[in-house]
């Protein structure tokens, strides 16, 4: 595991923008050879995806040979609500890059068979043969994506159904009521993420300063899914001065 430590957010959106397009440019994808990405929402990617879009604009970096899979989705909201994370994928990044929106998958929370919509999800990746490079996020109880504590740390793409403290911690998105935040999500599972060859995991923030200790610091532990990236061959944790200070 390479731990990667910057001086701020903003060094850590470069550096992580930097290396999806130094990965992407080695790869030499081409219409037969794609280059596949895995992709988190959230606040922490924002600054990744806007300087992602400045290399796309300055001609640095082409996404025309890139498949995308998002990590979740909300259950039961509509994709053009602001909080879904279609919108949010769309409206930050895909439709300023060059992507083929056929190549860019998100899992869909309205799918009739929610079931069938994970196993497809795998299936998909699978076919596209394998994420190259897994970007992901955590939240301050070491979840990633929606692997809340205690998820297993074998899991595939799935539906769960959200804790408490999640529908309270999302309120905020939603009105400020617990009422209207959706009660499920579809998530790809950590052992999705493990099967990438390489996972990139940005940590930003003293709110994550805990987890951060968690994940790196301490044994393999299914109550903190982020630890489970320590038996990953190639982690990189990109984290900011503030996430580190529980480090030892
Ligand atoms: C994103 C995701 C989550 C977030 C995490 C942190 O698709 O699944 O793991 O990365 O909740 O969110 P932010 O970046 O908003 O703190």
């Amino acid at each position: 595991m390479r731990l990667i430590i910057m001086d701020n957010a903003d060094k850590v959106s470069e550096w992580a923008a930097k290396y999806v397009a130094k990965r992407i440019r080695h790869f030499n994808p081409g219409p037969d050879r794609y280059f596949v990405l895995g992709l988190p929402t959230g606040g922490t990617p924002l600054g990744m995806y806007e300087y992602l879009i400045q290399y796309y604009r300055a001609g640095d970096i082409s996404f025309k040979y890139v498949k995308t899979f998002n990590m979740d989705e909300y259950v039961g909201i509509p994709r053009d609500h602001v909080e879904s994370y279609h919108y949010y994928m769309m409206t930050n990044f895909f439709t300023h890059v060059d992507i083929d929106p056929n190549n860019a998958h998100i899992l869909d929370g309205n799918a009739v068979d929610l079931h069938a919509e994970c196993m497809n999800y795998e299936r998909l990746i699978e076919e596209a043969g394998g994420v190259h490079l897994f970007i992901g996020g955590i939240g301050p109880d070491g979840h990633i994506a929606f692997n809340e504590p205690g998820s297993s740390l074998a899991s595939k793409t799935r539906v769960k159904t959200l804790a408490r403290e999640t529908l309270e911690a999302n309120a905020r998105f939603f009105d400020n009521d617990i009422e209207k935040v959706p009660k499920q999500a579809l998530t790809v599972g950590v052992g999705t993420v493990m099967s990438a060859e390489t996972v990139m995991i940005l940590i930003t923030g003293s709110h994550k300063a805990f987890a951060l200790h968690k994940a790196i610091e301490e044994g393999v532990n299914h109550m903190w899914t982020v630890s489970a990236f320590q038996q990953h061959p190639k982690t990189i944790i990109l984290c900011d001065e503030d996430a580190t200070l529980e480090l030892k």
